[in-house]
């Protein structure tokens, strides 16, 4: 009990630890093994304890740990290492005994059961990724770990059964850094956007091998699974899709459909979702086809494309233009198309529906067995709801509280009721919606009104959301929330980035939306979903914000377009500051398309919202600007500035004019107006005047101040870190950029090392591709040629990755040294060195240019960083 208190949570600190090869030492060892395990968790358990760590359980050989603080943690994991070391082991040991310890830090909840969160299983693998004695460390943990122990980044890798690249990071002890160790014991990276923690399936091996031999053994290259909603499609097609990572060299995609609206929105999400929407120039097709030739085979699911059928067409020109292409769709019906396969997925057999039903029960705590006394019950219950997992799912929630028989009876009852009143509702619906009915109808008013108020919701979303929109007429969001989910009608998921979220799984969603659409107050939710996202990208419009400003808006992508939707249709004026807003954040995204799509209906609308007017055609400037429109820009810009009315806006307007100042070389224009607009947030808040002051730093720098721009840059700094402000994302690459310019090349090197690592983890191509730029220049000056032609040309690889990007407008600073560098090296040898780069993959890219980059800054020596890129 006591020590149930102590158990941290939250997001707290990780250790995993383990004995490498114990079961073969424990065999070898025989009497022997008893006292060095005994010392072993001796040793342990006082290091831990030494740092106030709790230990949550040890299995067998295997320590797991939890700490408040994870300084503390890294102490308590490194002096554990040192601690095995220093003791004397008997012989048949050998030297040490050889622990390897895995150190994340993220959210976990603790329960009666212990620990759950998908971060507890993200620690394992990074243990498990471990040599022995060597601890590794996630990104997460060394961000947070600070100076307390010294690290080597070993670049990203991927973890079992996590889809997407991690980057790692090895604890350097007394000396013994990556290079004492072979690289980390990890799946072989594939670029892919698949969400961490796939679904367990039951009985679906059948239907997995014939999706797997359909698109693999036989070739085939549009797959479609279709069945009912709720029969178990997505699921089963992340599962294949994760089984086929291994195959898809080039990746696998996920491009979710289900709240596109027509069947011309499908390419753009594809676009999307592969991360090829940079350029206006180019339709999505020809951004899809741009990024994907060429580089081997690939995976694309479209989930939920139902209602888009008619984008077939389109999706077997994608096909023939893309020879390595396979796609897996996910819907209800077929495309009908001659070069389809259709993959039909049934209810599950009754032995699996009884396992499923089990399960539910199991992890809501109950402890009958549908092999007892039960199971024909249970087995009517199945049958009633036609072996559909997601009823069965809805049903076994309910054995809670209701007896089997219970459960069984009311079930008859209400799937006879539907019957009879929605005679037109399709069929294979039927047991789904009436499931849905009798469970609502079972609980109290507050509970069934949320579900419906949830239809407005595009996807999951965080509890704040949730409680802001549906919420406003006091209804207890939270309480209605619990009782949703107990009995799962609403679900709460753990995504990769360390949000816990809540939504309707895809099926109920839609009956949900059906049920929100024929209600009458239908709109005053839908105006109330769209306030909130107003109010999210509204707080974030002029990028100068804290950091989790900037993020909640971005991620509220699927919403906002949801909303914006609806305030269109029915002539909102919210659409107008809404659209504006939006159109600036996805120009901020590098997402110039859909910014301009945007834009057109808000340019176009009469209004006299001067605020709204302005951040509409600072986005339109910066567009035009990255197509090299730069005239229009500058009109635009203009137009911008003449138009804001409050000093944020004006602010933005003033910065965004001098970029494109200087994209026409007028540096002192840029400083005029960067400055002013500076002045104009100086006395008002933190982020504000740090993002002012970070493009005023930018423009002094152009303008050849180069102390000034420095030391306005450490005020951006001492300004904006108490509030993490976004501005701190584009310090590295301004600190490297001055470096650079002042001759200090090896701290440029680190600087962009640094930048390239943090972009990386935003996903902020445009970033990466500017940094990418700026090292390979900076290598040259080194005189670093071959790693210099190297950087380049994965700089180009990125470059045509995202679609073409504009240059920098700093970038002549740096010069041409790649001219001189290919000639220093002889031309064949360039391009040899050239081809390479391009050849590194999208998802190491960054890794192998930080190894490039540190390696020139002697931060890490030679040998480790040959061999951990090769
Ligand atoms: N084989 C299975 N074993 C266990 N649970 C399953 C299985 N198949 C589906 N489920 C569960 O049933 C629910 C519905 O599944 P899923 O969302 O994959 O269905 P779908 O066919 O994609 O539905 P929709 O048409 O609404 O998109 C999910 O909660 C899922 O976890
Ligand atoms: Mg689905």
């Amino acid at each position: 009990v006591v020590e149930l208190q102590q158990a941290p949570q939250g997001t707290i600190a990780l250790l995993f630890t383990d004995i490498e090869g114990s079961t073969r030492l424990a065999s070898k060892l025989g009497a022997v093994w008893g006292d060095v395990l005994a010392n072993h968790h001796a040793l342990l358990s006082q290091a831990i304890a030494a740092e106030d760590g709790f230990v949550d359980g040890i299995e067998g050989d295997a320590f797991f740990a939890t700490f408040v603080d994870a300084a503390a943690a890294a102490r308590a994991a490194v002096a554990s290492l040192r601690a095995l070391r220093a003791h004397r082991w008997p012989a048949e040991v050998g030297d040490e005994l050889a622990v390897r310890m895995g150190l994340h830090v993220g959210f976990v909840e603790r329960r009666r059961t212990g620990y759950v969160g998908l971060e507890v299983h993200r620690a394992a693998r990074v243990a498990a990724a471990a040599h022995g004695g060597q601890l590794l460390l996630t990104g997460a943990a060394r961000a947070l770990t600070g100076d307390a122990i010294p690290v080597e980044p070993l670049g990203s890798h991927r973890l079992k059964d996590f889809p997407s690249p991690e980057p790692l990071f090895c604890a350097v002890v007394d000396g013994r850094g990556a290079a004492a160790f072979p690289p980390p014991r990890t799946q072989e990276l594939r670029p892919t956007n698949l969400p961490a923690g796939l679904p367990a399936l039951i009985g679906r091996e059948e239907d997995l091998q014939r999706v797997r031999s359909a698109l693999v053994d036989e070739g085939e290259r549009l797959v479609t699974l279709t069945g009912r909603g709720g029969v178990g499609k997505t699921s089963l097609a992340l599962v294949a899709a994760s089984e086929l990572l291994d195959e898809h060299e080039a990746g696998v995609w996920l491009v979710n459909l289900a709240t596109a609206a027509s069947p011309d929105e499908v390419l753009p999400a594809v676009a999307g979702a592969i991360g090829a929407d940079r350029d206006v120039t180019v339709s999505a097709q020809e951004a899809v086809i741009a990024r994907l030739r060429g580089r081997g085979r690939v995976l694309l699911i479209l989930d939920n494309l139902e209602r888009l059928v008619a984008a077939g067409p389109e999706l077997l020109e994608l096909l023939d233009a893309l020879p390595d292409l396979h796609i897996l769709i996910t819907s209800q019906v077929p495309l009908r198309l001659a070069a389809e396969r259709c993959v039909p997925l049934d209810a599950l057999e009754e032995a699996a529906a009884l396992a499923l039903i089990d399960r539910v029960r199991k992890r809501r705590g109950a402890m009958v067995s549908s092999h007892g006394p039960d199971r024909d019950t249970l087995l009517e219950v199945a049958r009633l709801l036609d072996c559909l997992p997601l009823g069965l799912e809805l049903a076994a929630a309910r054995l809670g509280l209701l007896s089997p028989n219970q459960l069984r009876d009311r079930l008859r009852a209400s799937t006879d009721l539907l019957q009879d009143s929605a005679a037109d509702r399709p069929d294979r619906q039927r047991s789904l919606r009436a499931t849905v009915d009798w469970t609502l109808s079972l609980l109290e008013v507050c509970p069934r009104e949320l579900f419906v108020r949830m239809g407005v919701f595009a996807g999951p979303v965080e509890l704040d959301d949730l409680e802001s929109v549906a919420g406003i007429d006091g209804l207890d969001v939270l309480e209605a929330l619990a009782r949703l989910i107990d009995v799962a009608l609403a679900r709460r998921i753990e995504s990769g980035d360390g949000r816990v979220r809540f939504g309707l799984p895809e099926a109920l969603r839609q009956i949900s939306a059906e049920m929100l659409g024929s209600s009458a107050d239908a709109d005053r939710w839908r105006r109330s979903h769209a306030r909130r996202q107003h109010d999210l990208a509204w707080s974030a419009r002029t990028l100068f914000v804290p950091a989790n400003v900037f993020r909640a808006a971005s991620a509220a992508d699927a919403e906002a377009t949801a909303a914006l939707r609806w305030a269109r249709e029915i002539g909102d004026p919210i659409a107008i500051p809404l659209g504006a807003a939006r159109a600036m954040l996805l120009a901020a995204d590098g997402r110039f398309r859909e910014a301009l799509s945007v834009l057109e209906p808000v340019l176009r609308s009469p209004t006299d919202d001067r605020s709204a007017t302005s951040i509409a055609l600072c986005a339109y400037a910066v567009t035009l600007c990255v197509l090299g429109r730069l005239d229009s820009a500058m009109t635009s810009a203009d137009r911008a500035v003449e138009s804001a009315a409050d000093p944020e806006t004006r602010a933005l307007a003033l910065s965004m004019r001098g970029v494109i100042h200087a994209y026409h070389r007028e540096f002192e224009a840029d400083v005029q107006d960067s400055s002013e607009a500076t002045a104009l947030l100086r006395d008002r808040d933190p982020a504000g005047y740090a993002g002012a002051l970070l493009y005023e730093a930018q423009a002094r720098m152009m303008a050849g101040e180069l102390d000034r721009a420095r030391e306005q840059l450490a005020e951006v700094e001492r300004v904006g870190r108490p509030v993490d402000a976004r501005a701190l994302w584009h310090l590295d690459t301004l600190s490297g950029d001055i470096a650079v310019l002042t001759g200090h090349l090896q701290e440029g090197c680190q600087h962009y090392a640094r930048s390239l690592e943090a972009a990386e983890a935003r996903g902020d191509q445009l970033q990466i591709h500017h940094d990418l730029s700026s090292l390979g220049q900076t290598l040259a000056m080194m005189g670093r040629d071959e790693d210099a032609l190297d950087v380049a040309g994965m700089t180009e690889a990125h470059a045509v990755q995202i679609g073409g990007v504009a240059a920098r407008p700093g970038d002549h600073f740096h010069g041409n040294h790649l001219g001189p560098a290919a000639q220093r090296v002889g031309s064949a040898l360039a391009e040899e060195f050239k081809t390479r780069g391009r050849a590194v993959p999208a998802a190491t890219r960054v890794t192998v240019a930080c190894q490039r980059a540190r390696r020139a800054a002697g931060q890490v020596n030679e040998d480790v960083a040959v061999r951990t890129s090769e």
